[in-house]
């Protein structure tokens, strides 16, 4: 999928005179269910969100451990009603994309940034799999809340990081499984079995049915999981900022020596529509 200037212009929220309250309350109805929470002028749109007031509560937990976005590019990838994006706005970041693979939440992103007044942040449609045609790196990714809904899950991590990761990462996965760590050698002979039974060895788990009513969760990492495959995918983590969040720094490896490296052949922008 290719992305033009225009295109993204076009989404971008606009700052607009205030919608009538019944006006609004009628566009929050006809654009629900939202995942996201706000308080559009006195009109929630997931009141009875089943964490809370999310992501709110989750974002108190961790925002003041956050990097200085000030005059930054962010790019909020699976930004649903766009949250993440307004907060990196509200925070002074200079430019904020925030992308999603489904529509109905972008237009829910637009509606909840033109309400809250939250003015100059692009939202565009497109998949974590096609963030190559964005041909630029962004100072501050933010992947939050994506990854174990997604078939291919290292696979998008390892686009991330070739294509679009500037300087950090902000990741969050739903994780399962075992809080240990096990320290893990580098090669073991094929007869060692036993360290793959180990609660703290890194393991992803699959869903093959559904999960929470939810047939778009796949793959639940537990914790050692998680941080070994954001190594592999060339993200050193920089803080855990709490149990499922983490704050990574891209690694520089030379092209042969990429953990990556075999993953996938390369996408460029040339081949996905430019
Ligand atoms: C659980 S919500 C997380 C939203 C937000 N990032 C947060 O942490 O609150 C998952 C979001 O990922 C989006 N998504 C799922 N698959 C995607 C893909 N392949 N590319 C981009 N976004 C995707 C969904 O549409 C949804 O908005």
């Amino acid at each position: 999928m290719g992305m033009t200037t225009a295109g993204r212009e076009a989404s971008t929220a606009a700052k607009a005179d205030a919608l009538p309250p019944e006006e609004l309350r009628s566009r929050v109805e006809a654009l629900g269910p939202w995942f996201h929470n706000f308080d559009l002028g006195g009109v929630r749109t997931a009141p009875d969100h089943f964490l809370g007031d999310y992501p709110a509560v989750k974002f108190a937990g961790f925002a003041d451990r956050l990097p200085d976005v000030r005059g930054k590019s962010v790019l909020d990838i699976g930004c649903n009603a766009g949250f993440y994006s307004m907060e990196m706005k509200k925070r002074g970041a200079a430019r904020v994309l925030g992308v999603d693979s489904d529509d109905r939440y972008l237009d829910q992103a637009r509606l909840a940034a033109r309400a809250l007044g939250t003015d100059g942040i692009e939202f565009a449609k497109l998949s974590v799999f096609d963030v190559a045609a964005l041909g630029e790196r962004f100072d501050l990714v933010i992947f939050m809340g994506v990854f174990y809904h997604l078939r291919h899950p290292l696979l998008a991590l390892d686009l991330i990081r070739e294509h679009v990761a500037g300087d950090m990462l902000l990741f969050q996965s739903l994780q399962r499984g075992s809080e240990e760590v096990a320290e893990v050698a580098a090669d073991y002979p094929f007869s060692e079995a036993a360290v793959f039974d180990q609660p703290g060895y890194p393991k992803m788990h699959f869903v093959e049915g559904e999960y929470c009513g939810d047939w778009t969760n796949w793959w639940f990492p537990n914790r050692a999981g998680t941080e070994a495959m954001l190594r592999s995918a060339g993200f050193g983590i920089a803080d855990r900022l709490e149990q499922e969040v983490y704050l990574c720094r891209v690694e520089s490896f030379p092209d042969d020596q990429k953990p990556w490296r075999c993953a996938y052949p390369a996408r460029g922008a040339q081949e996905v529509g430019r």
